[in-house]
């Protein structure tokens, strides 16, 4: 064998796929680990979205290679549900592309976009995935931290003293994952300012305007965003489809189009079935969502309690799938005390510093367990 490419050096094996391993071999040892540690949602998908892929199984074309641009009737049915719940307009033909998940809109657009050498910014703390894109395409990663003291929203000192000449693209995740930090429309605004006299693509990720959140939001409803700025969403967190992997990229055309020439390259379409389930999550009532959060609101009160337990403080005001806890004051890094409550205690917990070294000193619970989990959880913590 020859040896691999050198960009490999410049990435390691994601976190969960190592660590949930590790914790499989815990499990396969005969330790009942509980898992809070993952954002995969363990509640079912709406009735409808599970009978339409039943259904589309009967379809003759259930089983034939699918257009690159998805069905019209799924970026029909994405329009739509932009227009109702972010009051944006989007043209289905040009302005929306669905995808499978956003997690892969991550590397297509940087794919479209990035030379080597060219510059990205990326949140820290901040979702993985952007930085270790950025790095496989031999691009360089500028940082931009998130402070607590600034409520988790970049800093504008800090943007407008960059050289910003080489950078391309900057990642906006908000809802923020992991800190849980709400989109701030005024923060959007003054960002697609900035981001237009300094020519960079601002792309937010936001897989999480749903959850827990009074309102949903998304950075193309602001003024001037459709000049600057595209948004990745996802129907893995909304309507509980993580593994179903559908999401969809929306926004300048422009863009868009140079996405396609990546994407079209690499798969050949979306599975029919899960494209026809996708239609029919999208054009749900807005109830689902009410009902959902009445759910995820009774975890995070009981989610609380745990995370007082070991001593942890959390913003009550947070939205998101996930409770970012601070540590207390004296407790050891995040990585060391996540793995001393998982060896002793069977419970699996995200340490911050996954999401960056402004998340050290943090630990991220998931809202993905249920109550009677939680309280086991809880047991086990007072033991
Ligand atoms: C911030 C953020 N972006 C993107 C994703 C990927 O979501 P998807 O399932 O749509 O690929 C996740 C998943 O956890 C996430 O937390």
């Amino acid at each position: 064998m020859k040896s691999k490419a050198i960009r490999l050096k410049s990435v390691k094996e994601y976190y969960f796929s190592q660590k949930l391993r590790e914790v499989a071999g815990l499990m396969k040892s005969g330790r009942d680990v509980i898992n809070m540690g993952v954002g995969s949602p363990d509640l079912k998908p709406h009735p409808h979205v599970t009978n339409a892929l039943s259904s589309a199984m009967k379809h003759p074309r259930a089983n034939m290679y699918q257009s690159y641009q998805g069905l019209p009737e799924l970026r029909e049915a994405i329009v739509n549900f932009y227009k109702k719940f972010y009051k944006v307009t989007l043209d289905p033909n040009t302005e929306v592309l669905p995808l499978m998940g956003s997690k892969e809109g991550i590397m297509h657009l940087s794919m479209a976009y990035l030379n080597p050498g060219d510059q990205v910014l990326i949140p820290n703390p901040g979702y993985p995935t952007y930085a270790s894109v950025t790095r496989l395409l031999e691009a360089e990663t500028i940082l931009y931290p998130l402070k607590l003291e600034n409520n988790w929203q970049p800093d504008f000192n800090t943007l407008e003293a960059l050289d910003t000449s080489k950078i391309k693209i900057m990642w906006l995740n908000y809802p923020h994952m992991p800190t849980g930090t709400d989109a701030n429309e005024k923060i959007f605004d003054r960002l697609i300012k900035w981001a237009k006299k300094s020519e960079i693509l601002l792309v937010n990720d936001n897989p999480y305007s749903f959850v827990l959140t009074k309102k949903p939001k998304s950075i193309l409803s602001r003024p001037g965003a459709q000049q600057v700025a595209v948004e990745l969403n996802s129907l893995s967190k909304s309507f509980n489809m993580a593994g179903w992997r559908v999401g969809m990229l929306s926004g300048k055309a422009e863009v868009l189009k140079e996405v396609l020439k990546v994407k079209s390259n690499i798969d050949s379409g979306m599975f029919f079935g899960i494209q026809q389930g996708a239609i029919a999550a999208l054009k749900t009532k807005s109830n689902w969502f009410k009902e959902l959060n009445l759910i995820y609101q009774k975890r995070k009160v009981l989610m609380m309690k745990l995370v007082n337990n070991i001593g942890a403080s959390v913003d009550i005001e947070s939205v998101g799938l996930f409770l970012w806890a601070k540590l207390p004051q004296g407790a050891p890094c995040a990585e060391e005390f996540i793995d001393e409550i998982l060896y002793k205690k069977n419970i699996f917990i995200t340490p911050g510093t996954v999401f960056g070294t402004q998340g050290e000193g943090y630990v991220r619970f998931s809202l993905c367990v249920s109550e009677a989990t939680i309280k086991e959880a809880i047991k086990r913590m007072e033991s």
